[in-house]
């Protein structure tokens, strides 16, 4: 079974290789930045809750958040697998979703972590775009969407994310490092982890994590 999580840090990639996975595998792609995102925008009391923590780059309470993707988890469409993108990003997350998975009789079977140096991140984050509708990412300059500011994916109009700015992202990397990139070692503990270089052309990476789900599925 296809229970994914895909972690890395702000900028690696996850939310492009998200959208080419689920595509592929027809598994929901359940990113916590998005769902915040979108409650934000439809003005939900979680949505208020959290704006001003995303815009700043703070991680949102791990109790919201795994209440969130709780409710999320429990869905029909999670039956036959799911790609977790951005969750867990904290110890207390990880041995919650641990919990969680245990509870629904969907444990996570894979995790794949996309590296990529700082240096890259800070350009990626500086030039991309993004489809409010279905969550894919573009770039400026790396990756350019087939008609300028739309998206080729569900032609939503493209915009720019509050916290892709210079001060968000340096608190957002920050938080990485402290909070989430300690949780590999959880994972290698557990033997189901696998890193994969994100710093190379995107249809390479998703080669490469095909690889490691032919491992699994
Ligand atoms: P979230 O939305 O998850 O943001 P993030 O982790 O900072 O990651 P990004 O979405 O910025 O990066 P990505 O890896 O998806 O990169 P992308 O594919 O877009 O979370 C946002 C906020 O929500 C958090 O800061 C926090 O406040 C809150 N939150 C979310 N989850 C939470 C949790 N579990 N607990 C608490 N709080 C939580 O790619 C980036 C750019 O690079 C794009 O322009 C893309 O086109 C380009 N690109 C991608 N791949 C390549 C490639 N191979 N070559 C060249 N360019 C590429
Ligand atoms: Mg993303």
């Amino acid at each position: 079974m296809l229970n994914i999580i895909f972690m890395g840090p702000p900028g690696a990639g996850k939310g492009t290789q998200a959208t080419r996975i689920v595509d592929e595998f027809k598994i929901p792609h359940i990113s916590t930045g998005d769902m915040f995102r979108e409650n934000i925008s439809k003005g939900t009391p979680l949505g208020l809750q959290a704006k001003a923590i995303i815009e700043s780059g703070r991680l949102v309470p791990d109790e919201v958040t795994c209440a969130m993707v709780k409710d999320r988890l429990a869905k029909d469409d999670c039956a036959n697998g799911y790609l977790l993108d951005g969750f867990p990003r904290t110890l207390p997350q990880a041995e919650e979703l641990e919990k969680i998975g245990k509870e629904l009789g969907r444990p996570v079977t894979v995790v794949v972590d996309l590296a990529v140096p700082d240096e890259v991140l800070v350009s990626r984050i500086a030039g991309r775009r993004v489809c409010p509708n279905c969550g894919a990412s573009y770039h400026i300059d790396t990756m350019k969407p087939k008609v300028e500011g739309v998206c080729d994916r569900c032609g939503g109009k493209l915009i720019q994310r509050k916290d892709d700015n210079a001060e968000s992202f340096k608190e957002r990397l920050k938080n990485y490092y402290e909070s989430t990139a300690p949780i590999a070692e959880y994972y290698k503990a557990k033997g189901n982890y696998s890193a994969v270089n994100g710093n190379a052309n995107a249809e390479l990476i998703f080669e490469n994590i095909k690889t490691v789900l032919k491992g699994i599925k």
